[in-house]
C-alpha cells in the first residue's frame, strides 16, 4: 500500500516524530510510507498553488494518510494548521473523503489530548475513516516495549485498511447559524466605564465591522469612556511560525528577535497590560492559524508564565459551544499564565441585546477584578500541566531549557520532594497505628470529624 505521511514538523525530516515513521517503514517494507514536509514548506504551498495541488494529488492517489506532527502549544504547529485551512479554502476536501487515516504525534504529553481531539475532529470533518491515534512521548522510540506498541498500532492501521474495517466517528459536523450581531447603544443603567488607570488591551485577528467579531470589539470599546487600544495581529511584522529550533531555551531570546516585531509585541505590549481581551473568529475547530502563530511564537518564553496577574476576557465569533476541546484550551491559557479568566463571550446567543449586556458585564468585571486582584483557584488544567513542566525542566529538559530552570528555582516551582512536616508527622503516627484492626476501627469512627477540625477552627474564627 501507499501511505502518505503529512509531516507537521517545521523541522522537516529532522523531526523526532518522523523517526517514528521511518521506524514503521523499516518494520513494514511491504508498504511505502511517503513523507511530505507540508509544515516546513507552508510558505511555498501557500504562494504556489501548483505545489499545493501536487500534494493533493499524492493524497488522492494514496491508500491512506498519516497525520504525523509534534505538539505545539496544545495543538498542531501553526504551519500545519495553515495547511489544514488551505484544504478547505481551496476546496480540496474531496481528496481526503473516505480515506483511511491515523494520527501519530510526539510531545511530552502536555495537552496532547487537545491536539489529538482537534485532529480527530478535522478528520471527521473531512469525512475520513479515522482508525486511531498514537501519542508518544518524544523519546518513547528508545523503549523496547513502547516500540512494540508502535508496531501494533501500525499493524492495526494496515489491517483496518486492507480489510476495509468500519470506523467510528467521534465528532458531529459543526452547525453554523447565520446571525448578524447589531450592537445597540448603552442602556440607561449602563454608565460608561472608567478603566481606573488599568491598561486594557484588545488583541485580535480581525477588526472588520462587516463581521460580528469587529462589531463585538467595537461594543466592548464603547463600554468605556477611555480609549481602548487594539492590536491586530496581522499588523505586526511576524516573519513566520516557530521553527522549533529551541535556541530560546537558553536565554529566552528568539532567533527572530531582531528580524521581526514579535518579541516586542509580547514582552512590551502584552506584558505591560493589566487586562487582556483576546478576540478571534473560529476557523475550523480552533482560532485562525495566525492566532496559532502568535501562541507558538510566544514559546520563546519557554515554560515561564509571562502574563501573570492579568484579567482575561475572550470575544469569539463562531460555534464555541459545539467545540468543547477549544473551550478547554481557552480556559487553560490564563490559568497556566497565572492569570484570571473572567469570561468568554461568543455570538452564538443569536440575540444582539443579550450579547450587548454580556459584553458590558465582561468589561465591568475585568476592571473590578483587576482592582481587587481576584483570581479563581487553579484547576487540574494548570495544576496537572505545571507538574509536567516542573518534572521536565528539573530533569531531562534542563540543559535545553536553562532559562526555565533558573526561573523555576528562583520562584519556588520545585515543590518536591515534599517536605510537609505536618503530613510526615501524621503518616508516621497513623500508618503503624492503623495496622491494628481495633485501632483502625476507632480511627475510622473519628476520621470525618477529625478531618474537618482544622477547617472548623478557621470557620469559628472568621476574623482571625
Ligand atoms: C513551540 C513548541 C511548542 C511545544 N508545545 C508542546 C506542547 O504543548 N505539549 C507538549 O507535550 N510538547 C510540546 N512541545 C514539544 C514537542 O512537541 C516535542 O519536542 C516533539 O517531539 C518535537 O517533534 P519534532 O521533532 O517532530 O518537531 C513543543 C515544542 C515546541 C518547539
Amino acid at each position: 500500500m501507499k501511505i502518505i505521511v503529512l509531516n507537521g514538523s517545521p523541522k522537516g525530516i529532522e523531526s523526532a516524530t518522523m523517526q517514528y515513521i521511518l521506524y514503521i517503514q523499516k518494520k513494514f517494507p511491504q508498504h511505502e510510507l511517503k513523507i511530505l514536509n507540508v509544515a516546513q514548506q507552508i510558505n511555498k504551498l501557500e504562494k504556489n498553488e501548483e505545489k499545493f495541488k501536487e500534494i493533493i494529488k499524492e493524497v488522492k492517489n494514496s491508500d491512506s494518510i498519516i497525520w504525523g506532527f509534534p505538539l505545539y502549544v496544545m495543538l498542531v504547529p501553526s504551519q500545519y494548521k495553515r495547511f489544514i485551512e488551505l484544504i478547505t479554502e481551496r476546496n480540496n476536501e474531496d481528496a481526503f473523503k473516505d480515506k483511511y487515516t491515523a494520527v501519530l504525534a510526539t510531545s511530552i504529553h502536555f495537552y496532547d489530548h487537545t491536539a489529538i481531539n482537534y485532529m480527530n475532529a478535522i478528520c471527521d470533518d473531512l469525512e475520513m475513516k479515522y482508525v486511531g491515534s498514537f501519542s508518544a512521548d518524544m523519546f518513547d522510540l528508545m523503549v523496547p516495549n513502547k516500540r512494540n506498541q508502535l508496531i501494533l498500532f501500525a499493524e492495526n492501521l494496515f489491517y483496518s485498511i486492507e480489510n476495509k474495517l468500519p470506523t467510528t466517528r467521534k465528532y458531529l459536523s459543526l452547525i453554523k447559524q447565520p446571525f448578524d450581531y447589531i450592537p445597540g447603544k448603552l442602556e440607561k443603567e449602563e454608565e460608561k466605564l472608567d478603566t481606573q488607570g488599568k491598561k486594557v488591551l484588545i488583541i485580535t485577528d480581525s477588526v472588520d465591522k462587516n463581521f460580528n467579531l469587529g462589531r463585538m470589539i467595537e461594543r466592548f470599546q464603547n463600554c468605556f469612556s477611555n480609549k481602548i487600544e487594539i492590536i491586530n495581529i496581522y499588523d505586526i511584522n511576524i516573519k513566520g511560525g516557530c521553527l522549533g529550533c529551541i535556541q530560546c531555551g537558553y536565554d529566552n531570546i528568539c532567533v527572530y528577535k531582531d528580524k521581526d516585531e514579535f518579541t516586542e509585541f509580547w514582552s512590551v505590549k502584552l506584558e505591560s497590560a493589566d487586562v487582556l481581551v483576546f478576540a478571534g473568529n473560529i476557523v475550523d475547530r480552533y482560532f485562525s492559524s495566525r492566532w496559532k502563530m502568535v501562541f507558538d511564537r510566544s514559546f520563546f518564553n519557554g515554560h515561564i508564565p509571562t502574563l501573570r496577574k492579568k484579567q482575561f476576557g475572550f470575544l469569539i465569533s463562531g460555534p464555541l459551544g459545539q467545540i468543547a476541546n477549544l473551550r478547554q484550551i481557552i480556559e487553560s491559557i490564563p490559568e497556566l499564565k497565572e492569570s484570571n479568566l473572567v469570561d468568554i463571550i461568543t455570538d452564538e446567543y443569536a440575540d444582539s441585546e443579550m450579547i450587548d449586556s454580556l459584553i458590558y458585564t465582561l468589561a465591568k468585571k475585568l476592571i473590578t477584578y483587576s482592582q481587587s486582584g481576584y483570581k479563581k483557584p487553579q484547576t487540574f488544567l494548570s495544576v496537572g500541566g505545571n507538574k509536567i513542566f516542573r518534572d521536565a525542566v528539573y530533569g531531562r529538559m534542563r540543559f535545553i531549557f536553562q532559562a526555565d530552570h533558573r526561573y523555576y528555582k528562583e520562584h519556588g516551582f520545585y515543590d518536591f520532594p515534599h517536605d510537609d512536616k505536618y503530613a510526615k508527622k501524621m503518616n508516621e503516627k497513623f500508618i503503624p497505628l492503623t495496622q491494628n484492626e481495633k485501632a483502625r476501627k476507632v480511627f475510622y469512627s473519628v476520621l470525618k470529624t477529625e478531618m474537618i477540625k482544622p477547617l472548623k477552627r478557621v470557620v469559628d474564627n472568621p476574623d482571625k
